[in-house]
């Protein structure tokens, strides 16, 4: 097994995937490390939404219909990126499953910012325990995460939002390692008191 700080460096987001069906039981094990997050008074306020076939496919047309008008028309999108770019927004680089991790929100908007922290914990153990199995993921959020047509698919709760949709699969790239802002962290971290 690997170590934690290893996972955590060697996890990259993956927007190419094999022709693969993934286990259930790996998707198990993923979400299982999911629902191990911190919240906030342990409300774990999340919950998960495990997609393939059909509800699969109508969430990347939503995603690849609003791409599509995007894609071209970004500004600080290089010319040579928009093909590649566009052939991902098909379906997410053809991930067979997706999971979409939401939140509960609340009239305190406090406890909704809380919330959405918390979901994200989860994403993150998602991810990385993801990795742990040999699957890639990508935290999709944006656009498709907001809009209605992808709230309709899922059937979201008029109390929840959307935190990321994490396709997931067996990775069919090894993308270049990006590249940390300050590396030696000697501008972002601020010791007080040492
Ligand atoms: C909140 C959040 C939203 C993101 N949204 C997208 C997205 O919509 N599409 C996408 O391809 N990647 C998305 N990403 C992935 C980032 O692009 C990626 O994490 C970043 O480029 C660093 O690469 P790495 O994950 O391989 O370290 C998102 C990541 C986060 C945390």
């Amino acid at each position: 097994m690997k170590k934690i700080f290893d996972v955590i460096q060697e996890r990259r987001s993956i927007r190419k995937y094999e022709d693969k069906e993934v286990p259930v039981e790996k998707i198990k094990r993923v979400l299982h490390a999911a629902n191990w997050a911190p919240s906030n008074g342990n409300s774990q306020p999340w919950n998960f939404i495990v997609l393939k076939g059909e509800p699969r496919k109508q969430i990347c047309a939503v995603f690849s219909e609003w791409a599509q008008d995007y894609i071209p028309k970004a500004p600080y999108i290089p010319a040579e990126k928009r093909g590649p770019m566009l052939e991902y927004a098909k379906d997410f680089g053809g991930a067979p499953v997706h999971i979409v991790v939401t939140y509960e929100t609340d009239e305190d908007l406090i406890k909704t910012e809380e919330a959405l922290m918390a979901a994200s914990a989860a994403i993150q153990n998602l991810c990385l325990a993801a990795y742990e199995e040999g699957l890639g993921t990508v935290w999709i959020a944006g656009e498709v995460a907001y809009k209605e047509a992808t709230k309709e698919i899922i059937k979201l709760p008029k109390n929840q939002k959307i935190a990321g949709i994490i396709p997931i699969g067996y990775p069919a790239m090894s993308p270049p390692v990006p590249e940390r802002q300050d590396p030696d962290l000697t501008q972002k971290v601020t010791w007080l008191g040492f």
